[in-house]
């Protein structure tokens, strides 16, 4: 018994040095396990008096305590340490970008939408819409192509089986708008259209944007200025246009307007059917047969229309050759347009 203060002066020094957990867990089994110094003394009470007993066997018991105290302390010590030690090594930056992250994007034909859209609304239009189901008055009817008309053959209409139709283009969206703006207007209408039709410039679903504008004095020259200050704004640089003379029942007089081909500038290639041009609108005088189913005085007021291939601006803008590429959503084409501005 006499070398217990010793002993214990030991067990706490031995603690002490402890530099990590494992370490000092073998320091707790040698002094405090089922064959630890402490319990070999303890063990040995018994060869000790009765009357010197109780004192003896506190004194271990106190050392013991006090070595379970330091053991402890000395944990939570290296524990700590421990922590920081790795937080340290693996500091986090949480200003830094997250890795794989990869941002989405707008579609390019998205893109040609929103761009249009601004360089309009700039120009004094209103942005207005339509069903994408219509019904056969508004699609054909109130545009002034009575039911047994030709015209009707070409749109290659999708129809319903109650005879309501995917609209085979914006144009019935002038007449909801002056039903329900009256005049004097101008807006455009960008939006999805339907046809059965299918090649490398023809899809069965593109989009259209359709454009009118009705006052006391509108004429075909204020149409050909602001279609061709459009194409200028839109593509920006100067690119030849052309108005053809042509027929649409809603417009009279009516022209299609023409661009020359990006791809070839003009020469012939694939893409133009070796025109050197480019259909991306038709376009004329509102008929006054459409301004009086709108409930719009003809003797009063005029308009011009236009309605063009969304999809082909955009494929003109982007240099895209193939239309289906726009449907596809191929990534690998999609991306290329993540970064681009408008
Ligand atoms: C029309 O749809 C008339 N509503 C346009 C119009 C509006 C004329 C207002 C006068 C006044 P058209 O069928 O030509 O016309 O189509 C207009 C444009 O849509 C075309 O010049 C072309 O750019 C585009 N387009 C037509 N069919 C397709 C198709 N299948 N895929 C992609 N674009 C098409
Ligand atoms: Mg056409």
């Amino acid at each position: 018994m006499t070398d217990l203060t010793a002993l214990a002066a030991a067990a706490l020094g031995e603690v002490a040095a402890c530099g990590d957990l494992t370490a000092l867990d073998e320091v707790r089994v040698r002094w405090l396990g089922k064959k630890g110094a402490f319990t070999e003394q303890l063990k040995a009470l018994g060869r000790l008096s009765a009357a010197e007993r109780p004192a003896a066997g506190e004194r271990i018991n106190e050392a013991k305590e006090k070595l379970h105290a330091a053991i402890a302390q000395r944990r939570s010590l290296l524990e700590r340490a421990a922590i920081e030690r790795e937080l340290s090594a693996g500091r986090i930056d949480v200003t830094l970008p997250g890795r794989g992250e990869e941002s989405g994007g707008l579609h390019p034909v998205t893109r040609a939408r929103l761009r249009i859209e601004t360089l309009f609304r700039r120009a004094g239009f209103e942005v207005a819409s339509g069903p994408e189901i219509e019904d056969d008055y508004h699609n054909f009817t109130a545009l002034n192509i009575p039911p047994d008309h030709p015209a009707r053959a070409m749109h290659d209409t999708f129809y319903f089986p109650d005879g309501r139709l995917l609209r085979t283009h914006t144009s019935p969206v002038q007449v909801r708008a002056l039903r329900e703006r009256g005049a004097p207007l101008a807006i455009i209408a960008p939006g999805r259209v339907y046809r059965n039709d299918s090649d490398m410039t023809h899809s069965p679903m593109f989009h259209q944007l359709e454009g009118l504008v009705v006052g006391e004095d509108v004429s075909f020259a204020n149409m050909k200025a602001a279609l061709h200050g459009f194409l200028q704004a839109f593509f920006e640089r100067d690119l030849a246009m052309r108005l053809r003379p042509s027929y649409f029942p809603f417009t009279e007089p009516s022209a299609e307007v023409d661009m020359s081909c990006v791809f070839c500038s003009g020469k012939g290639c694939r893409v133009c059917k070796f025109t050197g041009w480019l259909e991306i609108s038709g376009c004329g005088m509102v008929h006054p047969n459409v301004l009086a189913a709108s409930g719009v005085d003809p003797e009063r007021f005029s308009g011009y229309a236009f309605g063009a291939g969304i999809d082909r601006l955009a494929m003109l803008r982007y240099g895209v050759n193939d239309l289906r590429l726009f449907f596809e959503n191929d990534l690998r084409f999609l991306t290329q347009f993540r970064s681009l501005g408008t």
